[in-house]
């Protein structure tokens, strides 16, 4: 995830702003920069690689001054290179700017300004930020600025600063967190709080379309939009270190499930067409025709990823028709697929490493077979090995037990399933239209849900003692089962097992008893009844069950002991409210239980053996 830190006052900017680089390092980056007001006006550093790369250039060629703002970035447009890396500047090099998020116009206004004469020199979309600025500046970085913001839609986290203006530095937010930092005679820009804590702990947390101004002896905030003044008390931070890389969360895997929101969001809304609400995959090599083509799919990855992968075949085949197999990627590196030459695998993986996932792709290109990947890690082996790549735009996940990359792969699935149905032309544009719609609004359906996480909290206390818990469900439903019992396994070691609820009488049955816990999910109202009469069953032979359902279902309250309720969208939609809660339970049972969340034991984050 990037980093921002600024400073202005009457040190070294250089110093604390690598300083509180350092301190986000642990967010992950692939490259970083730094914009000082020096003698020699607004000078630029930057560099692809780690910290100490930027740092050795820096012990060389030194930037003198007492303004400057830094970045670390992590790649989402365009990969990992010394000219990709923040700050950008205009072609004066008048304009500095660092940015966290997505600007999702940023090609007409690119367009725009190259008609103008502007050059561009990144693959960025931040870049644009800097020839607008330089392009609008009417003798005030201010009205500049805010000229500028709006212009653009996305999210953002902006420090700016101009060499006309050198004892300003200017924050502006939407969407992208970003802190301003109050000092004697000093001020800070932050993205996170562990970047500013070493020099302050009085801060300003800018809310969504606010700016900040600051000077060396002050910082006024005021609304992006109408320029009004804000007054704001300080907040005084009182976590350490530890607690403020967590961002005040208890652990990285309670924050990143919090991230969700911002993950979803930021995965689809660069993707979407919002004119015609029609998606749009500007990223793929392949043209409409050679997709179009397809007509066989496998999907290949291990564990969670592999697990979107399951609600991806059931999104895929009813919106084209087209078949999908899923496959573990330890077992289908050593298969013997049955290509031709209309089959496309689909790999999916977080890390981008995975030992089997990345195995699994190299054979299948060795047979001649042209693979897509999803991943999360731009510059990854898998991202760079694969012949098209759909990046989620997740951030980087630090607990072992993935959460956010999950909901960001199956939204990414989704995008694909709908932009392979418009070019197959298997759904009506009134269907995509409504689909697109639903997306957009998973994002604030997810933050109801985690406000509301106290019922969840409960049932994964009462579960604590439990020796083995079943989670049951039907089509899409049984997909999200067997990723609510695997984070459960991987983090609060209670034994679990998912199951199609129709298996159940098949076998599994003979393990329930009184009051063995079960999580019934009945969300899918095609198949509702026949999910009641399996939760029926479990119930005559003294299963405890906690059933989850659509709100405004109060039929499933009378069989089940206990009903999570699941806002509404569209039933292929589900799996991506239905499993936070799951996320939540097996969160709370660990934390009930009192072992280590973030770091469970005999497991990797990156699995790069085989
Ligand atoms: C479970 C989990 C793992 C990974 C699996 C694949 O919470 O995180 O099951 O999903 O190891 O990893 P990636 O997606 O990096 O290939």
């Amino acid at each position: 995830m990037c980093g921002i830190v600024g400073y202005i006052g009457n040190r070294q900017a250089q110093e604390i702003i690598i300083g509180g680089l350092r301190k986000l390092e642990y967010r992950g980056y692939d490259s970083a920069g730094i914009a000082v007001q020096t003698a020699q006006g607004l000078l630029v550093d930057k560099a692809k690689g780690r910290l100490a790369v930027l740092e050795g250039k820096l012990a060389v060629q030194p930037l003198a001054g007492n303004a400057g703002i830094g970045h670390t970035r992590w790649a989402t447009h365009g990969k990992p290179s010394d000219e990709n890396a923040h700050p950008h500047t205009d072609s004066a090099k008048k304009f500095a700017v660092v940015h966290n998020g997505i600007i999702e116009n940023f090609l007409p206004i690119k367009e725009e300004l190259m008609a103008k004469g502007y050059e561009f020199t990144s693959e960025t979309d931040t870049e644009v930020i800097a020839h607008l600025l330089a392009d609008l500046y009417d003798g005030d970085i201010v009205s500049t600025v805010r000229k500028a913001v709006k212009r653009m839609r996305g999210a953002y986290a902006l420090g700016i600063m101009t060499e006309h203006e050198p004892d300003k530095l200017v924050a502006v937010r939407l969407a992208s967190p970003l802190i301003v930092g109050v000092g004697e005679g000093e001020n800070f820009i932050g993205s996170d709080i562990p970047a500013l804590l070493e020099h302050t702990r009085d801060v300003y947390i800018l809310n969504e379309g606010e700016m900040a101004v600051l000077t060396r002896d002050g910082v006024e905030l005021m609304d992006a939009e109408t320029g009004e003044r804000i007054e704001r008390e300080l907040f005084h931070v009182e976590w350490d270190l530890v607690q403020a890389e967590k961002g005040g969360y208890d652990s990285f895997m309670q924050k990143e499930i919090y991230e969700q929101p911002q993950a979803v969001r930021d995965t689809v809304s660069a993707r979407i067409d919002e004119a015609n609400k029609r998606v749009v995959l500007p990223e793929l090599n392949m043209s409409d025709e050679e997709l179009a083509a397809y007509d066989r799919i496998y999907i290949v990855a291990c564990g969670t990823s592999m697990h979107a992968g399951l609600v991806g075949k059931e999104v895929i085949e009813k919106w084209t028709r087209v078949p999908v197999e899923v496959a573990v990627a330890s077992e289908f590196r050593y298969r013997d697929p049955i290509y031709t030459d209309k089959t496309l695998m689909i790999v999916i993986s977080q890390s981008g490493e995975t030992a089997d996932t990345l195995a699994a792709l190299r054979e299948a290109k060795k047979s001649g077979v042209k693979v897509l990947a999803i991943t999360n890690v731009v510059g990854s082996s898998v991202a760079r090995e694969a012949d098209d790549v759909i990046f989620t735009w997740a951030g980087p996940e630090v607990a072992v037990a993935s959460t956010k990359a999950y909901t960001s792969q199956v939204v990414a699935l989704y995008l694909f399933a709908l932009y392979f149905a418009q070019v197959k032309g298997t759904l009506a544009a009134a269907e995509i239209a409504n689909v697109v719609e639903h997306l957009q609004q998973l994002p604030a359906k997810i933050s109801t849900i985690l406000e509301n996480d106290e019922q969840i909290r409960r049932f994964a206390e009462s579960i604590k003692d439990a020796t083995s818990l079943f989670f049951i469900g039907r089509g899409l439903d049984y997909a999200v089962s067997l990723e609510g019992s695997l984070k459960l396994k991987e983090i609060s070691y209670i034994h679990s097992e998912a199951y199609a609820a129709g298996e159940l009488k098949h076998g599994t049955l003979a393990l329930i008893e009184d009051n063995v816990p079960v999580v019934a999910l009945a969300t899918q109202p095609d198949i509702y009844e026949k999910m009641v009469s399996n939760i029926v069953e479990v119930k005559a032979r003294g299963a405890r069950v906690l059933g989850f359902a659509i709100e405004g279902d109060r039929e499933l309250a009378k069989t089940v002991d206990d009903v999570i309720h699941i806002p509404t969208t569209l039933p292929m939609l589900t799996p991506i409210l239905t499993v936070i809660p799951l996320q939540l339970l097996a969160y709370y049972a660990s934390v009930a239980r009192g072992l280590d969340v973030d770091k469970p034991r005999n497991l990797a984050k990156s699995v790069t053996v085989e």
